[in-house]
């Protein structure tokens, strides 16, 4: 069994807060092994919490919609959440939760080495930046060691307020340079950037 296939088996056995109780399924992830990219969500919502899969509700399909826009399916990249049950009716996710839950996804960020981890919304970015506000932070990416992060508001919030999807489609946009640059391509000029990676 590979490591992640193990990883998935531990995490669907876990019964380490409340919210194992009230769960259909646990949503532990999905996505390319070798993934430069890692998507943090929040948490599961009542589409994953059937399917037992991450970001397959209307949210899941802008994410899709926004992933096109760059050239990319969601097999290409690795996509995950800060914590892998659903909260009842939705609710946010609790401190206690996000730190029992905590394990997980440190667990698959080693496995998968991304490149470039992308946070989406205020919980993921949180992980990273406790203190900063999504709003101002939004579309700058920072190094950390070896790793990008890189926050993004939540596609559901943008669905919510139509005002934010022009944000969010245009942060989605700047991926490929920022992982261009990552991966040490030079430079190129705009007009050639953009037959290259759009
Ligand atoms: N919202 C999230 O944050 N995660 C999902 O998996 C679905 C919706």
């Amino acid at each position: 069994m590979s490591a992640l296939a193990e990883l998935y088996r531990e995490i669907e056995n876990c019964q380490d807060c409340a919210l194992a109780r009230s769960r259909i399924k646990v949503v532990p992830g999905e996505g390319a092994e070798d993934a430069d990219l890692f998507f943090i969500g929040e948490a599961p919502g009542w589409h994953e919490d059937q399917q037992g899969r991450p970001f397959v509700g209307p949210a899941g399909q802008f994410l899709e919609k926004l992933l096109a826009s760059i050239g990319l399916r969601r097999e290409q990249v690795y996509i995950s959440n800060v914590i892998k049950c659903r909260p009842p009716q939705n609710r946010d996710p609790l401190p206690a939760e996000i730190e029992v839950c905590r394990k997980w996804l440190d667990r698959q960020i080693e496995l998968i080495r991304p490149r470039i981890i992308v946070t989406l919304g205020r919980y993921s970015l949180a992980r990273y930046f406790p203190h900063e506000s999504i709003s101002k932070v939004h579309g700058k990416a920072r190094k950390m060691g070896d790793v990008i992060y890189y926050p993004m508001y939540h596609p559901a919030a943008a669905l919510h307020q139509g005002n934010l999807s022009n944000i969010i489609e245009a942060d989605m946009l700047k991926i490929p340079e920022i992982l261009a640059q990552a991966e040490g391509v030079r430079e190129v000029d705009s007009e050639s950037r953009q037959l290259n990676l759009f």
